[in-house]
């Protein structure tokens, strides 16, 4: 029987550090959850890297097999691969280029070097576990070469690749030194898939200006084969949030946290510490409303969650001192003694809590400078089953173009953020319930398992497509 080898950089589950040793926790997050359905299929394995590094060799022995009796192949990287591959290429090149940061981004050979061979550590992995008729399904930034370095091993193999970020324009991919080699890299694969159809023409730009590829629409002829690139938006696992929305604990947690804020309306905000996430704009845009706005002095708070994340990249550690400033500016000007309007938390949170976050919420203010999709925006949807609540969202995000009953804003402009604020804490409840009620027919049909489904079976159609054409 065939099996799907998944591949990502991170597993779904981590090694965690606690007490004197190490322990495994699932990862959260929309990968882990999204795939989880594919991987729990019959043989079929997920090769990652399981997020330390493990110093003890009988650590790494023990670890490597309990994870894989759960069907998970761990790939341990050392010092100098989490330098140079996780924090340097992949978050110093690829992160801010492809999300239009290009001052952020750092080239260094010694960092591509150490990328190349990391990908290559992959496709050792992968191909000491494929056999003739599996599907590898690749994922992400982290990955871009492995689709070639697999093709040339095996030239028949099914391979599918998809991006959870952006694909920039191709003024801006043309700015990497080593472009070339990761298109090639990309276009090893049979299946290119993207959150947004902008992503896909960003792409076939860039394949067509920079390689000798040929463009007939959204099919690229590579060496003889075609390479089929196309959007499939990723959704979420809605039902778990609306399940966790009703469960019991969640609500008596809803029920305290509202108690705490009194009348008070409460904007939540919820990301990874990331300069994507256009944080710092947003809290100048609460900033302005406050000042435009006595009125709601002590009648709102912005309840904002940074969930720690790179923070060995040096970009990211300045993004989390800006954020400390602005927040203790903001708390310092307008605060007293019995309100912040700033309640700040720096923490991950298990995803009950989150779930009694999205609900506890009137505004959730989602407003990433650059976001492949935000799943934010749609557990925030999945979670409000009285169907109150409102959006307010980025056009910059992959999400926007479904999510249109969202407050829409440009991430950019602070009065628009300022309007949006003040239009969704006066909307009137028919008005939110029009809206939120044509956004959860979205979440909810669109949800992750679809999203998974149409990407594998459109996998296997292509690939049956070449072999009955080869066959003639
Ligand atoms: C984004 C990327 C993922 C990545 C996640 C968390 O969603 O698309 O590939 O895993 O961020 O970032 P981290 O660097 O902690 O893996």
């Amino acid at each position: 029987m065939s099996k799907t080898i998944i591949v990502s950089n991170r597993l779904p589950i981590k090694i965690i550090e606690e007490g004197d040793g190490y322990a495994l926790q699932p990862s959260e997050g929309g990968l882990a959850t999204g795939l989880a359905s594919i991987h729990a299929q019959g043989k079929n394995n997920w090769i990652g890297w399981p997020g330390v590094f493990l110093n003890d060799p009988k650590q790494t022995t023990y670890f490597t097999s309990a994870l894989r009796e759960r069907r998970l192949i761990p790939i341990f990287l050392d010092d100098e691969e989490i330098k140079g591959f996780y924090e340097g290429f992949s978050n110093e090149v690829l992160w801010p280029i492809f999300h239009y940061m290009p001052n952020y981004a750092v080239y260094d050979l010694h960092n591509w070097e150490t990328y190349v061979k990391v990908n290559e550590r992959f496709r050792d992995l992968i191909l000491a576990q494929a056999e003739p008729d599996d599907t590898i399904w690749i994922h992400d930034y982290q990955l871009l070469l492995l689709p070639g370095l697999i093709r040339s091993a095996l030239p028949d193999a099914s391979i599918g690749f998809f991006q959870h970020i952006p694909f920039p324009s191709q003024e801006l991919f043309r700015l990497i030194p080593w472009r070339k080699e990761l298109l090639e890299g990309m276009l090893g694969a049979d299946l290119l898939g993207f959150h947004t159809f902008d992503d896909v023409r960003h792409f076939i730009s860039s394949a067509t200006r920079l390689t000798a590829t040929n463009n007939n629409s959204n099919k690229l002829e590579v060496d003889g084969r075609t390479v089929f690139v196309e959007p499939f938006p990723m959704g979420i696992d809605s039902n778990r949030f609306a399940a966790l929305s009703s469960d019991e604990h969640v609500l008596k947690r809803v029920a305290e946290l509202k108690l705490n804020f009194g009348e008070q309306k409460i904007i939540l905000s919820i990301d990874r510490l990331d300069y994507s996430k256009g944080i710092l704009q947003r809290l100048e845009a609460f900033a302005l409303f406050l000042l435009e706005n006595p009125a709601f002095h002590k009648q709102v708070t912005l309840y904002m969650v940074v969930v720690p994340s790179r923070d060995t990249v040096p970009q990211y550690r300045e993004l989390k001192d800006q954020i400390d400033r602005l927040v203790g500016n903001i708390n310092a000007q307008y605060g007293s003694y019995d309100w912040y309007p700033v309640a700040y938390f720096y923490h991950g949170y298990p995803v009950a809590e989150i779930a009694a976050l999205y609900n506890m919420a009137d505004v959730c203010l989602v407003t990433p400078m650059r976001d492949g999709m935000n799943l934010v925006s749609k557990e925030y949807i999945a979670s409000r089953n009285d169907e109150t609540g409102v959006l307010i969202l980025s056009e910059m995000a992959g999400a926007a173009n479904e999510l249109i009953d969202a407050l829409i804003v440009n991430p950019n402009n602070v009065h628009d953020i300022r309007d949006a604020l003040l239009f969704a804490l006066n909307m009137p409840i028919p008005e939110m319930k029009r809206r939120m009620k044509s956004m959860r027919a979205i979440v909810f049909k669109f949800n992750v398992q679809h999203w998974a489904t149409l990407f594998m079976n459109r996998l296997e159609e292509i690939k049956t497509v070449q072999s009955t054409t080869k066959a003639r």
